[in-house]
């Protein structure tokens, strides 16, 4: 199992790097990821949140997380938004903060499958919301970045303290 990498780990705020090779080391790193995930109770997880600087996520937001409703996506390019929501989103790296951010209601994304093959997925709401926020990850975005000024005041404080831990695991370490 993967360690998620939490906030301020600078690995987050990399822009990640394209995926070359395609196969079955793609596939185990993959598999372990959506093992991560579940294990996090989350409903996206991106590579660099477990270490891994490449271009690549999984998303699981079916109900229950049946296994037919995983999606990995390799080096994804969003084709098209449309439409807006505004609703809670949480993140991984960021345990327990919760903040309201605004996104399209739906995208299409393009994207290589752990063969390399190339795919289209459409999402809306929670999987829309989803695909993005992990799609973000891999240009080093957080979640916490472009927040309304209201809904970032409310995460100052916790964000000051996963500031103060890291200092301070990393002194240990
Ligand atoms: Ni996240």
């Amino acid at each position: 199992m993967f360690k998620i990498r939490k906030y301020p780990d600078p690995i987050l705020t990399n822009k990640a790097e394209p995926v070359t090779e395609f196969g079955p080391r793609l596939e185990q790193i993959v598999e372990e990821m959506f093992l991560t995930m579940y294990q996090e109770h989350g409903v996206g997880l991106a590579a660099p949140q477990v270490g891994i600087s490449k271009r690549i996520f999984v998303v699981n937001c079916e109900k229950d997380q049946p296994p037919d409703g995983e999606i990995a996506l390799i080096n994804p390019e969003i084709v098209s938004v449309e439409g807006e929501q505004y609703g809670d989103e949480g993140c991984l790296s960021f345990p327990g903060m919760f903040a309201k951010k605004k996104r399209p209601m739906k995208v299409t994304m393009r994207a290589q499958d752990v063969d390399g093959e190339w795919f289209e997925v459409t999402g809306e709401k929670l999987l829309a919301r989803a695909l993005l926020h992990e799609r973000d990850h891999l240009d080093g975005n957080v979640f916490v970045q472009d927040l309304e000024l209201t809904e970032f005041i409310k995460l100052k404080k916790e964000l000051e303290m996963m500031r103060r831990e890291y200092k301070r695991a990393k002194a240990r370490a």
